[in-house]
């Protein structure tokens, strides 16, 4: 068993963020989701990985995966040119693959827990395909599943206008080599992609075996602001333990799962967990709420901060209250104390400000 990670494509509803990085590489709990993919992979006992990289983010990715070793794990690295779709990447990615059955999963996407079981299902069902299906609000803006009376699945749709059920397909796929014949019968899709929704239900027409499996734990399409924002609170919730290595002064109170990473430092503030504060950075005279991520060498001074994700070498000042924020690196953020209130803003392309 192999595995495809796919960390290629523009990230363009992450943008500005995604004008300067990639998306798997934005941090969520001060790590980033690609990080987590490596986890599940390397837990699930996959040695040999492929990830796909573009042409304008792959440097970057391939900095922080290396070799892979730091995982114990394997690592080829395969451009794909174009982001011609998902189906496209597996294509690209053919002569890595070869006959081997693999797990294919979005670099962007974030499970509450791995893949280990669901690799051992499929080594003992033998399926051609297992997918995973999650009850979502909006399915339109994902793969969706119509299933049968049994739980079968009678048909899978890319973005469907009318979505015939809310399941969608969580982007980790477990494929057999059979894949590679389906995705040759497929022709791109409307938005011009080779889609891997596509190929599953041509493997399906082909009379293959295809398995579906209902997520139980959480899932997330880190794709968008509110996404990452959503996925930063979970994942605080489950990972972050009280752990105080920065140094705190004695006006500064800390309260609930704090993790002041070393080298931080804190001054006469409140901070209410759970929270993660990076290295270098600098709070003074300000509340850090609960489910706040703020990266390295950022500072904050005179501000209240909730639920936000604060990136590396930020800074924030004299801000009254500042929620459900997204700061991306090396952002300013400060207060004008001009008597007449005008605002002044240097804002980046694609950004959004909400005064
Ligand atoms: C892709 C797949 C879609 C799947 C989603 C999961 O969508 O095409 O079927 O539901 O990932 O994240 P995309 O991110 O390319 O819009």
């Amino acid at each position: 068993m192999k595995a495809l990670i796919l960390s290629g494509g523009r990230g363009t509803r992450l943008r500005p963020l995604t004008h300067t990085m990639a998306k798997q590489l934005v941090p969520v709990a001060g790590k980033p989701i690609l990080g987590y993919v490596l986890d599940h992979i390397a837990d699930a006992g996959i040695r040999n990985v492929g990830v796909i990289i573009s042409p304008e983010t792959g440097q970057e990715i391939k900095d922080y995966l290396g070799t892979g070793r730091r995982w114990g794990v394997r690592i080829t690295y395969i451009l794909q040119e174009e982001p011609l779709g998902l189906a496209h990447a597996v294509k690209t990615a053919q002569d890595f693959l070869g006959a081997d059955d693999f797990v294919m999963y979005l670099g962007d996407n974030l499970l509450s827990y791995g893949v280990k079981q669901a690799v051992r299902r499929f080594r003992k069902e033998r399926a051609e395909a297992l997918i995973f299906l999650k009850e979502v609000d909006e399915p339109q803006r994902f793969g969706v599943a119509e299933l049968g009376p049994g739980g079968d699945i009678r048909r899978l749709i890319e973005k469907p206008s009318s979505p015939p059920s809310n399941l969608a397909l969580v982007g980790v796929y477990i494929l057999s080599e059979r894949i590679h014949e389906a995705i040759s019968r497929i022709k791109p899709s409307r938005r011009g992609e080779l889609e891997i929704t596509d190929a599953i239900q041509e493997l399906i027409e082909m009379g293959c075996t295809v398995k579906s499996e209902i997520l139980e734990g959480w899932w997330l399409d880190t794709g968008k602001k509110d996404d990452l924002l959503q996925a930063n609170t979970i994942v605080l919730d489950e990972y972050i333990k009280r752990s105080v290595a920065g140094r705190i002064d004695g006006k500064t109170q800390v309260v609930g799962r704090v993790d002041v990473t070393s080298g931080a430092v804190v001054r006469r503030s409140i901070i209410r967990g759970p929270v993660r504060i990076g290295r270098k950075s600098l709070i003074e005279d300000s509340f850090i709420g609960p489910y706040t991520s703020i990266g390295d060498g950022v500072t904050i001074r005179d501000s209240v901060i909730e639920h936000s994700v604060i990136l590396n070498g930020a800074s924030i000042e004299g801000i009254e209250r500042l929620e459900d924020s997204l700061i991306g690196r090396g952002a300013r953020v400060s207060r004008n104390d001009q008597r007449h209130k005008a605002l002044r803003l240097m804002v980046g392309d694609d950004s959004t400000v909400e005064v």
